[in-house]
Formats: structure tokens, C-alpha cells, sequence
């Protein structure tokens, strides 16, 4: 932790928005320039752009008359001089093109007009297509020049310098800091670190462990080159050593502006193929053109161009050679992000400190691995959270459970974990379960066990406070050890409403919470011997706005800036006041990292309660971290193609922020599905990471069985095939936690280079790691579709023939049954028999495919362990084996060999594209006796084997 925030918070709160008021004159041009701007949109509208230019120059020249260039800034008590106010016909604003243009006003609570915008040095043009501060093309803005700060003083060190910086004019905003320091520290070869913060005062600082690394390097060691000026204005920029290409590129974007609740700072970026920056609902390439993202927890279900349930300020940008670089801005306040056509992108955010990583790659998949390395890598998950994951909200007491459980046993669905949603709850108290409703509930788990099934629940961080006193430990034991969030007075818990009531919320920062909720988890445990839990309602949310008697009036609730969030410009929208207090900080500072202590509170109390046993949290609200802890469901979707397209764009996303274990609600949460729309969704969701059917209340079944014989086939199609390749899937999650390698990752990941345009637009397809290529289905009465193919030897899965594809759309057979699934030629993938239940599976031969690549090459690996053990790589109790083909023969390399109590047995190998018709087929020497051939499809099969795989072996075929 390194949070130093005391006399921050304390300086928040008895700091406030002084005006002076403005003399008469300067209220006089203020009520003319309103009149003018309102009157200026009008007139937009009816008369267009020639009409506007006349009247502006016309009322400039009457308003420039009237002015002097000498203003009193109104919002400080500094009295300033302005030598040289830029007026539009002034080659500092008249040379800036449209998409350019840097908004000196954005979403300020203020109404914007002319004056205020020329009295903060900026320039105010009128544009046609926008209206002023709220977004597009900004009306007011930064001249070029501008000057802000200017660097007073440069120290170089061995591994990085620091910088003085001082305000040389004032931003406009409320309480502009005058000292800065900028601490540049060159962290690795591919890792700078720079931050900017308050010379004189600490302030708040976001309390995420970092991995930090304990040698720096020197200027020779890194692949990047730092450039700030010795004098004059500030400004940074970050190069690519090797091509100079942009890195971070302060110097021509929106200026470092930094006051107590507004601070900014933007960056050039090096071309528009800029993805990241969640929790949204979009492309998974963001718009250039005006995108304004706002980053502030909420309870939504995800719609576009608006803020969602998790934090993550970060983005990986593609340059135009192909090489990749990342940037994170460690800062958990609200914050908006914008991205313009220059093309460039802004940070303006509402408090702490401005804190960046820069990643250089520069494979793409390297920036991932890179930002893992500091926020933490993936947790390893236990090998049954891969399996099929079954829910839905009101199963309408324990019978509806239970004959669903049957019904899923009873088709012969793979099938591995049976959740409950809140409806297991004794009046939706956490910890309880209604012993009426739901009683033997216990019984139904230990049954679900003894199937070699898990069991998950969902818990709410929200804890009734209106129960008998002593008769809800939950509440009682929260107000003993005072660890709920308290209100802005320290007057005891902050209260809100959830699903319960009226409830407190706990501070999942205090020092004391840990143990608290291991307690109740334990004791919880000791009846109903839960495998995981799912943390829902955690941004939090609240059904009323701030609190049950609402939020007082300070500084933190009323911010002088609130980026674009949901309704409206308030932060207590769903959540509570801003101005609450947590044990570090205020709620105003710690809001966005609410769902991310919950998760590391609660996989605390499950590795105490479940020893070394690997458990399962999914939580909706996340933040940078959250990954090294738990996956994450992309939340309360609704039963459309359009989510299942929605989908793609987010599971990629959320492998990009280091969350690879994430999915959709699959067939749709809210809204009725249907057979067509759920089957083709539990194809596409055989490939989610998380494979979780999800339904809401009052509607329709829609897990696998209750469907018809037809829909069923297809849906035990897609979950048998998912089950298959689980050993590599597995394995893809061992590089996860290891390497922080992506597990979904989109096309131009693996293909940038020669199909440039394409692949980086495409996000209706994705890989699993480098070997499989899925292009879903997400539209009605689909049988054939178009589908991207990079340039690249493809095997169909099914048929085991394949295209040299050229790189481009070609149109597939989709027929309702049909996955559409591609090996890349020079994959090797692991995969077993599959079975009802993972715990079945494991025991079941494993199988290999080799699909060959043009050079008759192939090569994969198999990464397993007993699927449970928490410390199995620490001890390492793990078989890690490698698998390569050349010259006519595949063979095994035992990289490790620490886990011996299950046997691993191969039972088939495949290779595909073996072009001339083997004569023999060897088996360590030993030609085989049987082996089988396919003319038409290429494909050498050998089955009927029995080899141990934990030895090294090698399959060679004679030609
Ligand atoms: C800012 O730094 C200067 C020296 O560079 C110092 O004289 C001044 O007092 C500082 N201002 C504040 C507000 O700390
Ligand atoms: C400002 O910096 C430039 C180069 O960066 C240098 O040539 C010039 O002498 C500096 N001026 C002062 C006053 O330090
Ligand atoms: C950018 O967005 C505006 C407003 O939505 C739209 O009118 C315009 O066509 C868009 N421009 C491009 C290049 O997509
Ligand atoms: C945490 O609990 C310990 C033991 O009960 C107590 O002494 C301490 O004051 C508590 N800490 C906080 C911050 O409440």
C-alpha cells in the first residue's frame, strides 16, 4: 500500500470552489456571450455555416470592442495578465485543423461561452456539426503554444530523471497546483515508468501492489528514448529507439493541466488502430472520431457509449510498421478518455496523481505479457472452472433445482458447475440460505460433489442493517469490528439499499475485513460447502442515489468536473455518495477499486477456508489486478444476436486487461431466448473462457436440456468439442499465469503484417493463443457467412482438409449444427476423450493433432497438473511437455516431469497435410502395425495406442 492519504482527504474536504465575484463589466460580457452562444446554435441550425461565420465575425468585432486584452480570472483570487490572448484570426488558433483541436472546455459544470473560453486562453471557433462542451469537435480550444507548465529544472540520474515543472498560467480550474515533479524511471528494457505528482503535498495514490522490479536500467538498456525540454513549456515524449516511432507524445496534444479535481494531460497517438480502455460496449477498435469513454464504476447493463461496471485505463496502440506499444495510467478516480481524429487521445481525471506505465512490445501479445508483469498475473484456475457452468436467477425453490440437475444428467450434457443467483437467499441476506425454499440445499451439493460437479453462489456485498439485533452475525460483527464504509463525517455506516433493504457496505480496505468476511464464509461453509463464489452488485451499486438520506453537499460530490457517466453529472448515480469514507480514503478516490477489493477479500477467504484446494471468484466489477484473482462476466446482457456479437469485442478486451477468464451470460440474461439464438450462442460460448449459461428471473428455461432433441444435439456437439480440447485450453491458461500470454486473442495478434486493413478491424472472429481460429455465428437463419482467413495454411477441424488461404473474406458453409473452427498449419494441440464432467475427462486417453505446416513442421505443447493443487507450480507437481514434428516425425520433450499420481496416456495421433502416402509407420522404432491413410484429406491416424506420456516418444512416418 502506498497510499499517503490522510492529508490529501483532509485537504479535499476543506478546500472549496472559490469565486470572486466578477466585476460588472465582465458579468456584462458574460450574459452577452451566453446570449451569443445560444443564439449562435439557433442560428446554426437554420442557416448554416456561412450564416454563422458572417454573424460571428460581426459579433466578435462588437464583443472585441467591448473587451480590453486584460481579464480577472474569476476563478482564482490571482489577478492575471493575459499579453497574448489568441483570437481566432490568430495563427496560433487559425492553423489547427478541425480534428485537431484541443477542448479547453470539456464537460465542465459551467455553461460554456465565448468569453470564458478566450478568458482561459483558448480559441473559440463555432462548428457546425457540435455543440459546445459537450463533445465532437470542440468549439473552445487550446491555442498552439500554450503554456501551462514550464519546466523550471532537470535532473538526470543513471535510470531516469526528474523534472521540476511550474505553472506559468493558470488552467481556469479550481485550485491549480504551481509545483510539480515529474519522475521519469527507466524500469526495464521495455518499461518506463513516469509519474507526475504535487511537489510539496502528497496526495492520494492508488493502493495496488505493483510487481515492481528491483534493478533498473540505465539509458544504454532500454528500447526507449525520453525527451523533455531543459526550459520553456512541458512537454514529454517517449520514442520508439529503433524507429522513432511515438510512443507517448505530449507536446502538440491537450496540455498537462493539474488542479486538486481536474487533471489532464493527453498524447499523440501513433495511428488510429487504438483498442483497450474498458469497462465498455463497443468495437473492439475504438473510434478515433471524438470517442469520449467514461471510466466510473456502475451498475449498467451494458450499453454503448456509456460506463460500465469495471475500471481499466488501458490501451494498446499499433504502430504503422506493425509494432505494438501499451500505456496504463495508474488512477482509480473518475476519469474521461477521449480520442480524436489527429489521432490523439486525453486523459482528463478527477483527482490522485497522474501515474504511467509504457509497455514497448512490440508484439502485440508481448505489450499484454508486459502489463501482466506489473499488475499481476492471471490466477491459475482448478481444471473444472473450464468446464460448462450452469444458472439462472429463480429456480423457484430446491425441486427446480433439482430437476434441472437431473434433466442435464439425464441428456448426457457435459456439465461441471451448478450455480444459484439470489433466490437461494433467506430474504436475500448474505450468508443465509432459505431453509423453507431451499431446504436440503446442502444435501444438494454434496450430491453435486459426489458427481464430481462444483458448486458456486452468488454473495452481495451489501449487509442488511434492519435484522433483530443479534440474530445476523453478518451485520453485527461488521458493526463490531467497524469495518462498514462510514459516512463523510465519520457518523457511523454510509446507508444504502440493495436486494435485502436497507444495508451497510463493507470497507474491503480496512485492515480488519479480511477476517470478518472469512468468518462468515467459513461459517457459511460449515452448512453449504460451497467451490466458489460470484460476487455480484460491487461497483457498488445502490438503488438510491448516494445513500437512504442522500449525500451532503462538499467539493467530492459536487466536483468542478464529472466526466460523461450515466445519468447526468453526478457520481452517486447507483452508488454511493462520493464523500463517504473507507479506512484509506475517501469513497471519491477508492469507488472504481470497490469490486477489486471484494475479490482479493474473498479469494483470501476462500484459500483459508478451502486450504490448498484452487477455488473460483467471478466478480462484475474489476479493476487493473482484478485477474490475479478472478475472472469477470461481462454482466446483464440481454437474449439478442446483437449481444452475441457484443461479446467477441468484450472477451477480447478483458484478455487484454489481463481478466483472460471472462464470458457472456450465454443464450442471454434478460429476454426470452430462443432455440436457434441459444444454440448458436452455446457454440460461440464453447469458446468463451467462461462457459456460463445464465438466465434471469421470469423467463424461460433455457439450459441445454429443456430444449428438443435436435437443439440438444447441437448444444452436446458444442460442449463435447469444448471438453476435447480442455487439455489445451488448460494449457493456454498455464502460459496465461506464467507468461501473461492472452487466451483469446483477436486476428492481428498473429497477423499484422500482410493483411493490415483487415485483421485489424476484425472483431466477429478470434484465436484461442496462436492454434485456433473460430468464426461464431451471431445472426438468424445463417447458412453460409462471409469470414476473414489471414494468409496462412488453414485446416477445417472437421474435415481436416485445408485452404492456403491469400488473406481475406471467403465465404463459409454454416449450417445451424456446424462450428466453424480452423487450425493454423504449424499447431500441435493436446486434447482427451471428453466426458459429462471434467473430473471423468481427465481420466480419459489423450489425443493429439498435428496439423503440419507448408514446411511439413509443427509444434505445441501440454501443460498439466492435478487440475486443484493452488501451490502446484510453486512445488512444482506439474507435467509440462513439448511436442514438435519435423522431417516425418513428431516427438515429445519431457520439459518437466513433477506429477506422477495420475497416469497421462495417449491414445490417438493425427497429423494433417501429410502430403505423399506414409509406407510404414514407426512408434519409437517399432513399425506399427496398423495405422490409417486418407488420400482425400491427407490425414495420417494412428489410434489404438497406449503410451505413456510422461516419457518421450516419437512417431515417425516413412515415405
Ligand atoms: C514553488 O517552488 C518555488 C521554488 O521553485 C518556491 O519558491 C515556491 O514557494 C513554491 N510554491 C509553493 C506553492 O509551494
Ligand atoms: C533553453 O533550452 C535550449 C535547448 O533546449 C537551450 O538552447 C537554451 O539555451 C535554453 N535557455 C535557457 C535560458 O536555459
Ligand atoms: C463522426 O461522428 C459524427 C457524429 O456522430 C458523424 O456525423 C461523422 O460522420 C463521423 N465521422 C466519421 C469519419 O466517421
Ligand atoms: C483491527 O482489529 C484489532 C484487533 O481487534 C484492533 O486492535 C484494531 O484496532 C483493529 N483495526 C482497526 C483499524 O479497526
Amino acid at each position: 500500500m502506498k497510499c499517503k492519504v490522510d492529508l490529501d482527504c483532509s485537504r479535499l474536504e476543506h478546500t472549496h470552489v472559490k469565486t470572486v465575484a466578477a466585476d460588472q463589466r465582465s458579468e456584462n460580457i458574460e450574459r452577452l456571450s451566453k446570449m451569443k452562444t445560444i443564439f449562435t446554435i439557433l442560428l446554426a441550425s437554420m442557416i448554416g455555416f456561412v450564416g454563422i461565420y458572417v454573424y460571428i465575425k460581426l459579433s466578435d468585432y462588437l464583443l472585441n470592442s467591448e473587451s480590453t486584452d486584460q481579464h480577472t480570472d474569476t476563478r482564482t483570487h490571482h489577478k492575471i495578465v493575459y499579453h497574448n490572448l489568441p483570437v481566432e484570426s490568430s495563427p496560433q488558433c487559425s492553423n489547427i485543423p478541425i480534428g485537431n483541436r484541443r477542448d479547453c472546455w470539456p464537460g465542465s459544470t459551467d455553461l460554456l461561452t465565448d468569453h470564458k473560453c478566450i478568458q482561459k486562453g483558448c480559441c473559440w471557433q463555432p462548428y457546425i456539426g457540435s455543440s459546445p462542451g459537450v463533445g465532437g469537435v470542440p468549439w473552445c480550444f487550446y491555442p498552439i503554444g500554450y503554456q501551462g507548465y514550464v519546466v523550471q529544472s532537470l535532473q538526470k540520474a543513471s535510470s531516469g530523471m526528474t523534472v521540476q515543472l511550474k505553472l506559468v498560467q493558470p488552467s481556469g480550474w479550481p485550485n491549480d497546483i504551481n509545483n510539480i515533479t515529474l519522475d521519469i524511471t527507466y524500469d526495464s528494457s521495455e518499461r518506463l515508468h513516469f509519474k507526475i505528482y504535487d511537489s510539496n503535498k502528497s496526495r492520494y495514490e492508488v493502493p495496488l501492489p505493483l510487481h515492481q522490479t528491483s534493478n533498473k536500467v540505465t539509458d544504454t538498456d532500454i528500447n526507449y528514448n525520453v525527451d523533455i525540454p531543459t526550459n520553456g513549456t512541458f512537454y514529454i515524449k517517449v520514442y520508439r529507439k529503433s524507429t522513432g516511432k511515438i510512443l507517448f507524445d505530449s507536446q502538440e496534444a491537450s496540455p498537462l493541466i493539474f488542479s486538486d479535481q481536474f487533471i489532464q494531460l493527453g498524447t499523440q497517438l501513433s495511428t488510429e488502430f487504438i483498442y483497450g480502455l474498458g469497462e465498455h460496449r463497443s468495437s473492439f477498435l475504438v473510434s478515433t472520431n471524438w470517442t469520449k469513454l467514461a471510466i466510473w464504476n456502475r451498475d449498467q447493463p451494458p450499453k454503448r457509449k456509456t460506463n460500465l461496471y469495471g475500471s481499466h485505463p488501458f490501451y494498446l496502440n499499433v504502430e504503422d510498421d506493425t509494432n505494438s506499444h501499451g500505456v496504463f495510467l495508474l488512477n482509480s478516480n473518475a476519469m474521461e478518455i477521449e480520442i480524436q481524429p489527429t489521432p490523439a487521445l486525453t486523459y482528463r481525471t478527477t483527482g490522485g496523481i497522474l501515474d504511467f506505465y509504457i509497455f514497448t512490445g512490440p508484439i502485440p501479445d508481448q505489450v499484454v505479457q508486459q502489463y501482466t508483469e506489473l499488475i499481476g498475473r492471471p490466477f491459475m484456475p482448478p481444471y473444472w472452472a473450464l468446464g460448462f457452468h450452469l444458472c439462472r436467477w429463480d429456480y423457484g425453490g430446491i425441486d427446480g433445482l433439482k430437476k434441472v440437475i437431473k434433466r442435464m444428467r439425464d441428456a448426457n450434457m457435459p456439465y461441471d458447475v451448478q450455480w444459484n443467483d439470489i433466490d437461494y437467499m433467506r430474504g436475500h441476506l448474505d450468508w443465509t440460505y432459505d431453509q423453507h425454499k431451499y431446504n436440503g440445499l446442502p444435501n444438494v451439493v454434496d450430491d453435486l460433489h459426489k458427481h464430481g460437479q462444483h458448486y458456486v453462489m452468488i454473495v452481495d456485498p451489501g449487509i442488511s442493517n434492519t435484522q433483530k439485533p443479534g440474530s445476523y452475525p453478518a451485520y453485527d460483527n461488521g458493526i463490531d469490528g467497524d469495518i462498514f464504509i462510514k459516512k463523510h463525517d465519520n457518523s457511523g455506516p454510509i446507508i444504502g439499499m440493495v436486494w435485502p433493504g436497507n444495508t451497510a457496505f463493507p470497507d474491503f480496505f480496512h485492515p480488519n475485513v479480511t477476517t470478518y468476511w472469512t468468518n462468515l464464509a467459513q461459517t457459511f461453509h460449515n452448512q453449504v460447502e460451497f467451490d466458489g463464489l460470484w460476487m455480484d452488485m460491487n461497483e457498488p451499486s445502490n438503488f438510491v442515489s448516494g445513500s437512504v438520506t442522500g449525500c451532503p453537499d462538499n467539493n467530492l460530490e459536487n466536483p468542478p468536473f464529472v466526466p460523461p457517466v450515466l445519468d447526468g453529472k453526478t457520481l452517486r448515480s447507483r452508488t454511493l455518495c462520493a464523500s463517504s469514507r473507507q479506512h484509506i480514503s475517501t469513497h471519491y478516490n477508492l469507488h472504481n477499486m470497490y469490486g477489486y477489493s471484494e475479490s482479493v477479500a474473498t479469494k483470501s477467504a476462500l484459500n483459508t477456508i478451502l486450504g490448498n484446494k484452487r477455488s473460483l471468484v467471478i466478480s462484475r466489477s474489476t479493476f487493473p489486478g482484478s485477474g490475479v484473482v478472478t475472472g469477470h462476466w461481462t454482466g446483464d446482457n440481454t437474449a439478442s444476436w446483437d449481444d452475441i456479437y457484443w461479446s467477441i469485442p468484450e472477451i477480447l478486451s478483458f484478455n487484454m486487461f489481463g481478466i483472460p477468464l471472462v464470458g457472456a451470460d450465454i443464450c442471454g440474461f434478460t429476454g426470452e431466448t430462443n432455440a436457434e439464438l441459444c444454440s448458436r450462442w452455446m457454440q460461440v460460448g464453447a469458446f468463451y473462457p467462461f462457459m456460463r449459461n445464465h438466465n434471469s428471473v421470469g423467463f424461460k428455461d433455457q439450459d441445454p436440456a429443456i430444449f428438443d432433441e435436435a437443439t440438444q444435439t447441437i448444444m452436446r456437439d458444442a460442449l463435447n468439442l469444448r471438453y476435447t480440447l480442455l487439455p489445451y485450453l488448460y494449457t493456454l491458461f498455464y502460459r496465461s499465469h506464467v507468461n501473461g500470454s492472452s487466451i483469446i486473442r483477436p486476428l492481428f495478434y498473429q497477423y499484422p503484417v500482410s493483411d493490415y486493413n483487415n485483421t485489424y478491424k476484425i472483431d466477429t472472429q478470434f484465436m484461442w493463443g496462436t492454434c485456433l481460429l473460430i468464426t461464431p455465428v451471431a445472426s438468424q437463419d445463417t447458412t453460409t457467412g462471409l469470414g476473414y482467413l489471414p494468409r496462412d495454411r488453414w485446416y477445417d477441424w472437421f474435415n481436416q482438409t485445408y485452404i492456403d488461404a491469400t488473406g481475406g473474406f471467403i465465404n463459409f458453409d454454416l449450417p445451424k449444427q456446424h462450428i466453424n473452427l480452423q487450425i493454423r498449419a504449424g499447431s500441435i494441440i493436446p486434447l482427451q476423450q471428453p466426458a459429462v464432467t471434467t473430473t471423468l475427462a481427465r481420466k480419459n486417453k489423450f489425443m493429439i493433432i498435428s496439423a503440419l505446416s507448408v514446411h511439413g513442421e509443427a509444434n505445441g505443447e501440454l501443460y498439466w497438473d492435478d487440475g486443484v493443487s493452488r501451490d502446484a507450480i510453486f512445488w512444482g507437481h506439474y507435467n509440462l511437455i513439448k511436442f514438435n514434428v519435423s522431417q516425418s516425425t513428431l516427438f515429445s520433450t519431457i520439459v518437466k516431469s513433477g506429477y506422477k499420481t495420475e497416469s497421462m496416456v495417449l491414445g490417438e495421433v493425427k497429423v494433417l497435410g501429410v502430403e505423399i502416402a506414409p509406407t510404414s509407420v514407426t512408434f519409437n522404432n517399432q513399425v506399427l502395425p496398423t495405422s490409417d491413410y486418407s488420400y482425400t484429406n491427407k490425414t495420417l491416424v494412428v489410434d489404438k495406442l497406449s503410451v505413456n506420456l510422461t516419457e518421450p516418444f516419437k512417431l515417425s512416418w516413412l515415405v
